[in-house]
């Protein structure tokens, strides 16, 4: 009999087929057995009936616990009632095993106790819904990037030197040196621009963030493309293209997702470019009009993104950040070398930056000059210098947070629930 998988079931309809996977719930009337079944792909309702199954059968489904994995046979009818539109009337069942004392029930548990048990709640039709979520924003965006002809050039993790500021690094021993765990692939993406136009990196980086935020992950994953000869407003609107198509395929390709997670799509239909932008000098006003004690020179913290995202439906750019609270490789707006032709994306609903990116510092003696007033020892950024001394041109790129654009996309307030297995300040188990 022909193994199919439940979400091709509606391919099968009259015939009878074989499900492999684990029974998510249950429900019994006497006579008939209701079992929901799993298999990754999706989940259907098999109905065992007690005067058309034999008595083994029937008994078996009885013994049946949340989780056991099992083999079912059955026909497929279309169901209207059902949320897949499809039944099984069940004729025959295999057990593979079954699963003692599953620690996860239908009940509420504690945030906690879930990610502790992490490896298991994953199985868990909303963890379910995120993670394929998640795995459409992946498609999108190499989609995305590959349909404009860049090339993804992979960045190292091991490396020699910070990117984004030696206060969250990560260190570990490389024999007779000291490694640190990346925290950006831009320094690298940077020399492959210069040797392929436009690239792209994706993969994890990492960030010792000793404060314990919602937003925050230790390690965490980051699509970085970077251009040359792209100005800042081109970097803008490659960003806003780039949302924007994302936003796009998840309601496309993952509507029914959304709808388990509850999510108010027509949020997410806003989102269509051109996005606002606002200068820093600007996103100060609002926030000193709306009460927040900020002056001009600090940094936003996630109250003041929010208070500021409050004022549009759409994602906002904030550009022309302080050159004194941004990374050493910003380029100074020659205009006013005060600030940077920077920007940072901020989501809306109060989901904070998703985005930072910018035009870099393309002449060799400022970027040296900036290097020193970081602190940064010259000899570990050589070969990045270089990258100023041999045909040095304007270039431009950013990094979106993939599990920031996760939470926004899928509506949750906590990071810890948008990649598969959360490094946290407080947790590297499971
Ligand atoms: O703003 P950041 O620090 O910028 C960079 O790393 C640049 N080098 C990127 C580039 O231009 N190629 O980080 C970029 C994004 C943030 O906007 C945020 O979405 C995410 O990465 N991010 C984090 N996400 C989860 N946990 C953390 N600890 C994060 N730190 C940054
Ligand atoms: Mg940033």
């Amino acid at each position: 009999m022909e193994h199919v998988y439940i979400n091709r079931i509606g391919e099968h309809v009259g015939e009878e087929v074989e499900i492999k996977g684990w029974l998510y719930n249950k429900r019994s009337s006497g006579k008939i057995q209701f079992l929901i079944i799993r298999d990754g792909t999706d989940m259907i309702q098999g109905v065992v009936v007690k005067s058309e199954v034999d008595p083994e059968v029937f008994e078996d489904a009885r013994s049946l616990t949340q989780e056991s994995s099992i083999v079912v046979r059955g026909v497929v009818r279309e169901e209207e009632r059902a949320p897949s539109g499809y039944e099984l009337s069940v004729t025959d069942l295999d057990i593979v095993q079954i699963a003692e004392d599953y620690p996860i029930t239908p009940k509420e548990h504690g945030v906690e106790y879930l990610m502790n048990n992490r490896h298991l709640w994953l199985r868990s039709q909303k963890q379910h819904a995120v993670m394929l979520i998640r795995n459409e924003v992946i498609k999108a965006s190499r989609e995305f990037f590959d349909n404009r002809d860049f090339v993804l050039i992979d960045a190292p993790i091991l490396t020699p030197a910070a990117c984004e500021g030696t206060t969250t690094l990560f260190e570990t021993d490389y024999f007779d040196e000291t490694a640190y765990l990346s925290q950006s692939g831009q320094l690298y993406m940077e020399a492959a621009a210069m040797a392929f136009g436009k690239v792209y990196c994706f993969g994890p980086t990492f960030r010792a963030e000793k404060s314990k935020t919602r937003r925050h992950l230790m390690e965490f994953w980051m699509i970085e493309p970077e251009v040359a000869y792209l100005d800042m407003e081109g970097n803008m609107k490659l960003q806003e293209e780039f949302v924007a198509y994302i936003i796009q395929k998840v309601l496309e390709n993952r509507s029914k997702e959304l709808e388990i997670l509850e999510r108010d799509t027509s949020k997410l239909e806003a989102v269509v470019p051109p996005f606002p932008r606002i200068s820093y000098d600007e996103a100060v006003e609002i926030l000193q009009k709306n009460g927040a004690e900020i002056k001009w020179g600090e940094d936003f913290g996630g109250g003041d993104e929010t208070i500021i995202a409050n004022h549009f439906d759409k994602p906002v750019f904030v550009h022309r950040y302080p050159t004194a609270i941004k990374a050493f490789y910003m380029k100074p707006d020659p205009e006013r070398p005060e600030v940077v032709l920077g920007s940072d994306l901020l989501a809306p609903e109060g989901y904070g930056e998703i985005i930072g990116g910018g035009e870099r510092i393309s002449d060799p003696e400022l970027l040296k000059q900036r290097m020193a007033e970081h602190d940064l020892p010259e000899d570990a950024y050589a070969w990045y210098l270089d990258l100023r001394r041999f045909g040095s041109v304007p270039h431009s790129g950013f990094g979106m947070g993939l599990e920031r654009a996760i939470a926004w996309i899928c509506g949750l307030p906590h990071l810890r629930e948008t990649i598969p297995f959360a490094r946290l300040i407080n947790r590297i188990y499971p």
